[in-house]
């Protein structure tokens, strides 16, 4: 077992207060006094209000008028229909029995070693970290840019009593943490829908300390066609080809989730789609190394027990090619998303 970064009698203290060293203001990058009350910038003076226990760090972008930019139009979306919210029944029960069920969440609760510093970028309603903050001995931070998304999540985290958890409310361009601060950097369906997914990997890439982890989600190029063609055939027929989609079809599920579902895959913004070569380039580019991916890259089979942080090999044109498309003669599961993990290179300790 690896020492511990944090000692175990830090674990009572709320997450948010454990990492306050770390964070910086997302307009002037100065380092910013967290208080219990109020977070304020000892720089520029600015000071942040929180809302229902949520610091609001949120800072627009400062692209060129020029540059496309979706933040707002997504961040408007996702006020509305904040994702993937939870079901009236849902308690930390039921919360570890779904997530259980999924390989991803199952992987990283068992694989992420105890100590470790997690940031959630993009958590939305938060269904991941709150499902990783329940194992003690770990620091989960959760951001996103909705506000009502975060404001279920911290709902829920309350009502559960999850203590190693602290969400917040954060742009990813204007990171709200220095570089280097995380021992695993997740960010599961989140780049896609944002203008610049390649800057958002760049930006939160900084957020990982050398020997660190990222894992990204991102719909696929290949496997999301299954969807577009679910989405034509919706549109096309005025929504009555809804059985095209088995969530849709599913008498049983809960209304809300059930609409919340619809929203996110068929009527989004904005989404774009990507490839395995073409994030395994951005890793290379960024400094990390590729570790695996869900599907593996090369094919093989996925474990049920498959190590999430070791080093896998990339896999071939052609065998991404064959992953890829099969993925899509599969129906495009999981609405085509693809989950790519890669190791910052550097002296720091192995995840
Ligand atoms: C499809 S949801 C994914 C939620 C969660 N990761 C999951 O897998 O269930 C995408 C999330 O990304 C967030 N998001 C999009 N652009 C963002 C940005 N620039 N900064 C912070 N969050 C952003 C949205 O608010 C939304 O909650």
């Amino acid at each position: 077992m690896e020492t511990p970064r944090h000692s175990p009698e830090t674990t009572d203290t709320r997450p948010l207060a454990r990492v306050g060293d770390s964070m910086v203001c997302p307009i002037c990058g100065s380092g910013l006094d967290v208080g219990a009350e109020r977070i304020r910038c000892a720089s520029c003076e600015r000071v942040f209000p929180s809302e229902n226990g949520i610091p609001q760090l949120f800072w627009q972008n400062d692209w060129p008028p020029e540059k496309p930019d979706v933040t707002e139009i997504i961040k408007s979306f996702y006020e509305q229909t904040p994702f993937p919210n939870y079901d009236e029944m849902d308690s930390a029960n039921s919360l570890r029995e779904k997530a259980t069920r999924g390989v991803f969440a199952r992987l990283l609760d068992e694989q992420i070693p105890f100590g470790s510093r997690v940031l959630e970028v993009g958590c939305g309603t938060g269904q991941l970290s709150n499902f990783l903050g329940i194992t003690w001995g770990r620091t989960i931070l959760a951001a996103d840019g909705c506000m009502n998304s975060l404001k279920l999540a911290e709902g829920f985290r309350k009502a559960n009593q999850i203590k190693h958890v602290s969400f917040l409310q954060m742009n990813l361009f204007r990171p709200v943490f220095r570089a280097e601060s995380f021992d695993f950097v997740i960010c599961n369906g989140v780049l896609h829908h944002t203008s610049d997914p390649r800057l958002g990997f760049q930006t939160i890439a900084r957020l990982v300390r050398p020997g660190g982890v990222i894992l990204i989600g991102l719909y696929n190029k290949y496997s999301r066609l299954a969807t577009d063609l679910v989405r034509l055939a919706l549109r096309v027929s005025g929504d009555r080809l809804r059985f095209l989609d088995p969530r849709l079809r599913d008498r049983q599920a809960d209304k809300l989730r059930q609409h919340t579902w619809y929203m996110d895959r068929f009527k989004n913004p904005h989404e774009s789609k990507h490839s395995i070569a073409e994030v395994q380039g951005w890793f290379e580019a960024s400094g990390f190394e590729f570790l695996n991916s869900i599907p593996k890259a090369t094919g093989e089979k996925f474990a049920a027990d498959e190590k999430l942080f070791e080093p896998h090999p990339k896999g071939s044109r052609l065998d991404h090619f064959s992953v890829q498309m099969g993925e899509l003669l599969a129906g495009g599961r999981d609405g085509g998303l693809f989950v790519m993990i890669g190791r910052k290179a550097g002296p720091g300790r192995g995840a």
